[in-house]
């Protein structure tokens, strides 16, 4: 068949975006290539996101006005993957009639042979399992090969998929399934591939990433560690650190119950791991964190940020917040509140609650009134702001080494990047700067957002 000019909308999370490029290797793959834009595509799939009730309705909307454009292009296709398609299944394709095709996480593999049936016989196709599990059939090295050459500096590699926590008010149990632990072995080969594809920083994904190996079913087989390390994911951290062309490592999210010694001693020893973690608290008051099933106290919390702390000075710490839980008091906003004030979070996301089909919380009566959501959320961004602009501003002066990404898209004459601890930096660029390239750039302004400076030249280790 005539190949197709695909455009990926991608809403969610990391994992998403891995999704979404796991997407377009498959359709390259199939000789199709990415348009320039969604206006010229042939294709367009929305990748979605069921964590919030706001995320599924912009997603919706999305697709309705896709659907909508067939008006006036008729041959578009249109196709939906992601969480909300293992959530909603049939419903979805009922509630978005025209539908070409809908994918489930696991089922990613399918979407070239759903596309190609999709145009055979303009019917709506399905792909869904009655339990959600990790991704069936898809071998990533092969996949990468078909990823372009130095597509991006920054990689995600999943290395656990699901979640078996059980927080009570979050939907990924029911759509990403139950946890299981990538062998070692495929994700090292993964990443000398994403290196060799041009990647010089490699981001682990798990929705709790610190549960990395730590399943019955999983099969360690990690060679004798030189650091003596013996928990999987410091294990894991430690082979990939060592692979040549590797400038930088991650690994997110974050929970106190996972931010061992151990853990703490392999973020200090190891050179590529990142001074940044995302570290979501969700609450400061104990009643509320029980109501949510997290398994710590703040106590706890404060804990695990003091030892990662102790073990890499200037660590940068983000955070995600969620007000309006039922039944949460003023008083125990007060809590959230003071937490933050003296954990003293580089950057904070706050979401407001929103009840989840299915979930444990959804069995309680969402009482906080919105308005009341809604005054919590501003107090908590504004709370942050001061802070974010306070620790941006200490680093004015001071030369950050930043990651380059390419231009900006607001001003092409600046180009971004983000530094070890994660912040964005946009910086005017030395000639000859190319993506990957690892820049010293003196911070001259900072906002909440981003720092802003020039570049001071290139990093010792670049050279
Ligand atoms: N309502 C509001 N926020 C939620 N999150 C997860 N589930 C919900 C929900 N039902 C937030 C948490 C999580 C982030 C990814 O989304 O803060 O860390
Ligand atoms: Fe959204 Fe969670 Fe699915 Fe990511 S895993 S896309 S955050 S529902």
């Amino acid at each position: 068949m005539r190949p197709l000019r695909f455009h990926i909308h991608t809403y969610g999370c990391q994992m998403n975006e891995r999704d979404s490029e796991i997407a377009a290797n498959l359709l390259r793959r199939q000789g199709h290539q990415p348009a320039a834009d969604e206006q010229s595509a042939d294709l367009v799939i929305v990748n979605t996101c069921s964590v919030r009730g706001k995320a599924e309705d912009k997603a919706i909307g999305k697709l309705r006005l896709l659907l909508a454009a067939r008006r006036r292009r008729p041959r578009l296709l249109v196709g939906a993957i992601g969480c909300m398609v293992q959530r909603q299944g049939r419903a979805l394709i009922e509630k978005l009639p025209g539908l070409n095709f809908a994918i489930s996480p696991e089922h990613l593999a399918r979407l070239p042979a759903a596309l190609e049936a999709a145009r055979a016989d303009g019917a709506s196709r399905l792909e869904i399992s009655p339990t959600a599990g990790p991704p069936l059939d898809l071998k990533p090295p092969a996949l990468l090969r078909q990823a372009p050459k130095n597509a991006k500096p920054s990689a995600f590699i999943n290395i656990l998929y699901g979640c078996d926590r059980r927080c009570a008010y979050c939907i990924v149990p029911s759509v990403r399934g139950p946890e299981y632990s990538r062998p070692p072995a495929d994700i090292l080969a993964e990443t000398v591939q994403m290196l060799a594809n041009g990647a010089r920083e490699i981001t682990l994904l798990g929705q709790s990433v610190m549960r990395y190996g730590m399943q019955a079913a999983f099969q360690p087989d990690f060679p004798p560690s030189a650091a003596g390390f013996t928990e999987p994911l410091p294990r894991l951290l430690e082979d990939l650190a060592r692979l040549p062309g590797l400038a930088r490592l991650r690994f997110t999210s974050g929970h106190p119950s996972g931010c061992t010694p151990e853990l703490a001693r392999a973020m200090a020893a190891l050179p590529p791991v990142c001074e940044h973690l995302h570290l979501p608290v969700q609450s400061g008051s104990d009643r509320i964190l029980r109501l949510m099933r997290r398994g710590y106290t703040a106590a706890g919390y404060r804990r695990a940020v003091q030892r990662l702390r102790a073990a890499v000075p200037g660590m940068a710490i983000t955070t995600d917040v969620i007000v309006g839980f039922p039944s949460e008091t003023a008083e125990d906003f007060e809590a959230t509140l003071a937490l933050m004030e003296d954990v003293g979070f580089d950057n904070a996301f706050i979401f407001k609650y929103s009840p989840r089909p299915g979930t444990p919380a959804a069995a309680l009566p969402d009482d906080v009134p919105p308005a009341e959501k809604l005054r919590r959320n501003h107090a908590l961004m504004d709370a942050q702001n001061r802070r974010t602009i306070a620790v941006n501003e200490q680093l004015i002066g001071a030369a950050v080494e930043v990651l380059a990404e390419g231009p900006s898209r607001r001003n092409a004459a600046r180009w971004a990047g983000r530094t070890r601890t994660n912040k964005i930096a946009l910086f005017a660029p030395p000639p000859g700067t190319a993506p990957g390239d690892l820049i010293q750039v003196r911070v001259e302004r900072a906002t909440p957002q981003a720092l802003y400076g020039r570049a001071a030249g290139p990093c010792p280790e670049s050279l």
